[in-house]
């Protein structure tokens, strides 16, 4: 039986639907169950609808200062949908220790760098100022500690000269869609520790300079 998966997203969505299309797979081993969002404008509420995936908005700014009850709310729509793992994916809030106690062990999240480096935003310009060769993404456990869980895969892309912003964001983005279907794969199938090898090595390597 698949596993039963809610995506929580604040904005485009885009690993979102890469996650939908996989799940689309008879033989892929989640469903898509449901898509939650603290923005009721959010992008990717319409794709999931589309997708005919249930969606709920629980809009955090309805709860003014009191994230607690914001979390709860959304713990109980999670219960409710009888869900089992929670992907984060572009869910733009901080999470108290109590959602993520709740979902301890069952709740992950890409985030776009190679972690331990550059965890937190604009992970893209922190890279090219610190002028790093290699770049990429993470899907990791979520731990009370942001973006500090338990790697579960992670996806590596050259960094090239003249880069913009724009030209990692792109090309990091490809290999999040690939990389976070892989990684909720083999952690559903009891493979916790490992995706594909080749998402783990670069995506277009560069030539070993000879001589
Ligand atoms: C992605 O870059 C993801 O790594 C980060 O937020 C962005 C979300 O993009 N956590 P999208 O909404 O999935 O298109």
């Amino acid at each position: 039986m698949k596993r039963r998966v809610a995506v929580l997203i604040s904005g485009r969505g885009s690993n979102m639907e890469a996650l939908i299309a996989a799940a689309a797979d008879p033989a892929f081993p989640a469903e898509i169950a449901l898509v939650l969002s603290n923005r009721p404008d959010a992008a990717g509420l319409a794709t999931a609808r589309k997708a005919g995936i249930r969606t709920e908005a629980i809009d955090h700014r309805m709860f003014g200062r009191d994230r607690a009850a914001h979390e709860a709310a959304i713990d109980s729509v999670l219960r409710a949908a009888d869900i089992q793992i929670v992907c984060l994916a572009g869910y733009m809030r901080l999470l108290t220790p109590f959602l993520v106690g709740a979902w301890q062990g069952r709740m992950l999240n890409i985030h776009p760098s190679l972690l331990p480096s550059f965890p937190g935003l604009d992970t893209h310009a922190r890279a090219l100022a610190a002028g790093v060769k290699v770049h990429g993404c993470t899907v990791h456990l979520v731990t009370e500690e942001m973006d500090a869980g338990p790697i579960l895969g992670q996806a590596a892309v050259p960094v090239l000269s003249g880069d913009t912003e724009d030209d990692l964001a792109k090309r990091i983005l490809r290999q999040e869609h690939a990389l976070y279907p892989a990684a909720l794969a083999a952690f559903v199938g009891g493979n916790a520790t490992s995706v594909p090898d080749s998402l783990a090595c670069l995506a277009n390597p560069l030539p070993l300079a000879s001589g």
